[in-house]
């Protein structure tokens, strides 16, 4: 090295170490400060406790839903009561209209809503502020004009944490800008029951998969440092086990073995403990026979002792009363409600009544609930509150109006859409692929989906249904609109049905009549919007009705591109083969109808790949990691993992940079990923691990990292991933983690590389 090289590189070397010292002061002076800050609140916390009546602490542990206070308009005069005379420690929730249907408030309305609530909080003896909680499960559910991002599950199949991440940094913002701080919010499910009605919700059905987003939403709630205005607490839901109720119908009985619990269900909420989330919901369900609500082993054992989660826990809607109408596993109320919080509940969302708080009171004086557990639970809770900057300043702050509607939260949006759809079919016709499409083309743009905003968003939009098309703002675009603004209007002819279940023969007719002016038909199917139980099906199968109609569209002879919005794997096995271009949006949000379009016209490159398994027989519901010996059944439309683009990838040079490796060593595995096609893309990368031989039977694959790669046409880049011990450890007979010796290999595209570990 010459002389003057050598100095550049010692003084970039100093400047380094510099750089890394004040780093490395930087995280542990922020450590010290958080630890200093928890002291301080902990003994805030514990003054304020030895001051509170049994009854204050009650009323603490109890949420009630804004309905509640609602007649006509708005009861003041029992909002004043309950808060200030009972002492209510939260309100959730709006409030609903005549219909029934929950109402979506302007930003302004939530302000003075949240200025008087804790205006009346003021009022009270100790005058603690309430915490207000609120599903912003997609963006803000009940706020007008919210941005809404596509559902988890599109999110999982964009394989991208940042920009899981950059979704829910707005929508934090958008929920401060409401004065609320509770956001009921992740969804830590892992979704493998696709009858499920609220599967749309989860990040998919591997369980890394959700820990990985889920963590990155947390973050972008909680990172800021909760009482900053740009934050809000994150609430871990629904622990435990609720995606796979055993029937497919939502809030019935799930039986899961101890090992599969451990092994698939609890590790994304292990993942989110450590990455600090302050809030958990319980799953309104049973697991083999005891309901989660009523489970101190799960609640307290493992979730509090075992997994160290020191927030608080409240229940979903209804469910300390469903021990009893619902599980009967309590013959009362007041069994009820000793049961879950002796289990370890802290708040009860009971939501419409004082049952929880009189029986509470009663069972304490008895003897049946010790104090003990109420100081923790109500500790927990008033932590969250100064944690949340609560007790400093409860209104809605200066300045947060600002965060609200902001035009670059519609480019996150956007783009979380256009990097989710997954192109699962696409024919070459004359010699050329159907997609993409060209602009010169006539288009008949067909389907109860092309002319719905619901399909597009599905369910906690605007309402809790997400169905009423006259909440979404005009902004929003359905799918034909979108595609006439590429092309222009009068090249599209239109003729959408408006029902998912039934289309009638004359509209069968019409698309065969309109057929002949158009050079290609976009069929628009799917599901309308649902939530929760009002979701629940009987057939996996899409509607008879919408499948007739696409025998009709493919006997046209026209070319026909299928666009799917559906929160979960509806079966379309008959048409797939006759359907030339198949385009799976899942529920893409707000901006989902023009990225479909930029994708139709190619003008974005689709690189979503499925999260999950998109089943081809109804009597065959399988995940992609099932234990070797099911391999044979595996026989999906799509498997996991799956999803086409319009240039190709190429996967060479797979490599481990050891061979053989011993407990606590890394494995470096690196390849070369090179776009060998005619245009430029982005490509979602899975790497698995398989496990040869094991004492449990161990799964065909095993999902252990993923990453998104841009490459330009003929670009090549290498990719490299650090595997640790965690990635080849199960869950034993024991019910231990485990590493065994023995061979495993590293899956990537079609290449594999094969490695050994040794004792
Ligand atoms: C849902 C929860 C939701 C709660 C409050 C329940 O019905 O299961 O996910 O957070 O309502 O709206």
């Amino acid at each position: 090295m010459g002389k003057m090289k050598k100095h550049i590189f010692l003084t970039a070397l100093a400047a380094l170490v510099l750089l890394f010292s004040f780093s490395c002061q930087d995280i542990s002076s922020k450590k010290e400060s958080v630890k200093k800050q928890k002291t301080e609140i902990d003994k805030k916390v514990s003054a304020l406790v030895s001051r509170m009546t049994l009854e204050e602490k009650v009323g603490q542990m109890t949420q009630i839903t804004l309905d509640k206070f609602y007649k006509e308009t708005l009861d003041t005069t029992m909002l004043h009561e309950y808060i200030v005379k009972y002492g209510l420690g939260s309100i959730l929730n709006s409030h609903h209209d005549k219909s029934g249907m929950t109402v979506a408030l302007s930003m302004q309305e939530w302000r003075d809503l949240q200025t008087m609530i804790q205006r009346y909080a003021g009022e009270s003896r100790l005058k603690i502020p309430i915490l207000y909680g609120i599903d912003a499960i997609h963006g803000v559910t009940y706020l007008k004009g919210a941005t809404l991002f596509p559902q988890n599950i599109a999110l999982a199949a964009a394989r991208d944490p940042k920009v899981v991440h950059a979704a829910a940094k707005i929508t934090a913002k958008e929920v401060r800008a409401c004065g609320i701080r509770w956001n009921f919010d992740p969804v830590l499910g892992v979704g493998r029951q696709p009858l499920w009605s609220r599967f749309e919700e989860t990040f998919g059905e591997d369980s890394y998969l959700v820990g990985e987003l889920g963590e990155a939403v947390i973050r972008g709630y909680e990172e800021d440092g909760l009482d900053k205005p740009t934050a809000v607490a994150s609430c871990m839901k629904h622990y435990l086990g609720y995606t796979v109720p055993l029937t497919g119908k939502d809030r019935t009985p799930a039986y899961i073995p101890e090992i599969v619990l451990r092994q698939i269900f609890l590790p994304p909420y292990k993942v989110a403990v450590d990455a600090g989330a302050s809030t958990a919901m319980i799953n309104s369900g049973s697991i083999n026979g005891i309901p989660v609500h009523a489970s101190k082993y799960l609640i307290t054992d493992v979730l509090k002792n075992e997994l160290g989660f020191t927030g608080l826990v409240v229940t979903d809607w209804e469910d300390i009363i469903a021990l009893y109408k619902q599980h009967h596993v309590a013959k009362d109320n007041k069994e009820a409600v000793m049961m879950a919080v002796n289990a370890g509940i802290d708040m009860s969302m009971v939501p419409y009544d004082l049952s929880f708080y009189h029986d509470l009171i009663a069972l304490v004086q008895e003897g049946k609930v010790p104090m003990s557990r109420i100081d923790d639970a109500v500790s927990r809770i008033l932590r969250l509150k100064f944690r949340l900057g609560l007790f400093d300043n409860p209104f809605p702050e200066d300045g947060t109006e600002e965060y609200y509607e902001k035009p670059e939260y519609k480019e996150v949006a956007l783009q979380a859409a256009r990097e989710a759809i997954t192109l699962l079919k696409n024919d070459t016709l004359q010699g050329k692929p159907v997609l993409p499409l060209s602009k010169k083309m006539r288009l008949l743009v067909a389907g109860p989906g092309a002319n719905s905003r619901a399909t597009l968003n599905g369910s906690w939009s605007y309402s809790w249904q997400g169905q009423d098309e006259s909440l979404y703002p005009e902004s929003v675009r359905t799918i034909r609109q979108a595609i006439e603004e590429k092309i222009g209007k009068n090249k599209v002819i239109n003729i959408a049905p408006e029902g998912f279940q039934n289309v009638s023969p004359q509209q069968i007719n019409k698309l065969r009549k309109f057929a002949s002016q158009a050079d290609a038909i976009v069929l628009c199917l799917g599901e309308n919007s649902y939530a929760e139980s009002p979701g629940s099906i009987d057939d996996l199968t899409l509607p008879q009705d919408q499948l007739r109609l696409a025998e009709a569209a493919a006997k046209t002879g026209k070319p026909v591109i299928l666009v799917l919005t559906e929160g979960r794997p509806r079966i379309i096995n008959g048409i797939v083969p006759s359907m030339n271009g198949i385009l799976l949006a899942y529920r893409p949000g707000n901006l989902g109808a023009p990225a479909i379009a930029d994708i139709l016209f190619g003008e974005v490159n689709p690189s979503g790949r499925l999260p999950y398994t998109y089943p081809r027989y109804t009597g065959n519901l399988m995940t992609y990691d099932m234990p070797v010996r099911a391999a044979r059944y595996y026989r999906p439309q799509w498997p996991f993992g799956f999803g086409l683009s319009y240039t190709s990838f190429e996967i060479t040079s797979l490599k481990a940079d050891k061979d053989t490796l011993q407990a606590g060593d890394t494995l470096l595995v690196t390849a070369v990923v090179k776009n060998s096609g005619s245009c430029d893309g982005e490509v979602a990368l899975d790497l698995f691990v398989r496990d040869m031989t094991a004492t449990v039977a161990p799964p065909m694959r095993k999902l252990r990292k993923f990453t998104r790669v841009a490459l330009k046409t003929g670009e090549t880049k290498k990719v490299r991933f650090t595997l640790t011990d965690e990635d080849w450890s199960f869950i034993d007979s024991t019910l231990e983690p485990r590493i065994e010796a023995g061979k495993m290999a590293v899956l990537l595209g079609n290449k594999e590389a094969v490695f050994y570990l040794k004792n």
